[in-house]
C-alpha cells in the first residue's frame, strides 16, 4: 500500500506512460533496462492490449527487457531482422545538461547503447534525481570488462586517475556476470570534464567492452516530478 505512494515510483512510472505514448502503431521499439523503463514496457503491453496501438516489435537491450516484454506481450525481434529501430525508451543513472548519460546501473549499458544508438529517436526516462551538473558526481561509471582482463584493465583505469571496483553481486557470492558474461568495474572520479573523450578512451583499453557514457546519444529527455503533490513530466529537448 505505501509503495503505491512512493514519489519516486510515481515519477517512474508517469515518465513510463508519458514515453510509451510516444509509440506509434508498425513501429519497432528498442526496449531499455532498469525499473524506470519497465513501466514504459508495461504501458506498451496495455496499449497493445487494448487495441490502441498495433504491429509494434520490440528490440530487448538486456534479459530483464525480454522477460518484461515477453510479460506484456510484446513481440520481440533482433538487429539481424530490422532494417531500422523507430524510438528506443531507456533510463540513466545521471543527466547532464548536454543531455549526456551515464548508464549501466543494471549491466547493461553495452547492448543499450548499442540498440539506443541506432534508434531514430532515443528517448531517456528518469525522475528527477538523476539530472546532476556534471557527470560522475553521484554515480560511479560502469565498464563492462572481459572477465581474463579484469586486473590489467583494473590498472590501466587507476593510471587514469580512476577508482575502479569489481561490481559484487547481490544475493549471489562473488561478481556480477552480465549477459554477455563479462564483468562489471564501476569507477569512481574525481570529475569528468570531457566525457567523449573519457568514453573513447576507456573503450581503447583492450578487454574493455563498452562504458556507460553515453555522448551525444540522446534525443529527448522526460524528467518525472513531483509537482503540487502530483506526478508530472517534463520535456528537455
Ligand atoms: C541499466 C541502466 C538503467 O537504465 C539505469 O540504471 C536506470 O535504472 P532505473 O530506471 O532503475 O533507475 O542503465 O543498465
Amino acid at each position: 500500500m505505501t509503495s503505491e505512494l512512493d514519489p519516486v515510483k510515481l515519477m517512474k512510472q508517469e515518465v513510463g506512460r508519458a514515453a510509451a505514448s510516444r509509440v506509434q502503431s508498425g513501429s519497432v521499439v528498442g526496449l531499455g533496462t532498469g525499473s524506470t523503463t519497465a513501466f514504459a514496457i508495461q504501458f506498451l503491453g496495455e496499449r497493445l492490449q487494448s487495441g490502441e496501438l498495433r504491429d509494434i516489435r520490440g528490440v530487448p537491450t538486456s534479459f530483464q527487457a525480454s522477460v518484461l516484454a515477453k510479460q506484456y506481450g510484446i513481440p520481440l525481434t533482433t538487429l539481424d531482422d530490422v532494417d531500422s529501430i523507430a524510438i528506443a525508451i531507456d533510463g540513466a543513472d545521471e543527466v547532464d545538461p548536454n543531455k549526456n548519460l551515464i548508464k549501466g546501473g543494471g549491466a547493461a549499458h553495452t547492448r543499450e547503447k548499442l540498440v539506443d544508438s541506432l534508434a531514430d529517436l532515443f528517448i531517456v526516462v528518469v525522475d528527477s534525481s538523476k539530472l546532476v551538473d556534471r557527470l560522475g558526481s553521484t554515480f560511479p561509471l560502469p565498464v563492462e570488462v572481459l572477465p581474463i582482463a579484469v586486473t590489467p584493465v583494473t590498472r590501466a583505469i587507476q593510471k587514469l586517475g580512476g577508482r575502479p571496483e569489481l561490481r559484487m553481486g547481490v544475493k549471489k557470492d562473488g561478481p556480477v556476470i552480465t549477459d554477455q558474461g563479462n564483468m562489471i568495474l564501476d569507477v569512481q572520479f574525481d570529475a569528468i570534464d570531457n566525457p567523449a573523450e573519457l568514453e573513447k578512451t576507456l573503450n581503447n583499453i583492450p578487454g574493455v567492452l563498452d562504458n556507460g557514457l553515453f555522448v551525444g546519444v540522446a534525443d529527448l529527455i522526460l524528467v518525472g516530478e513531483i509537482k503540487d503533490g502530483q506526478p508530472v513530466v517534463r520535456e528537455i529537448q
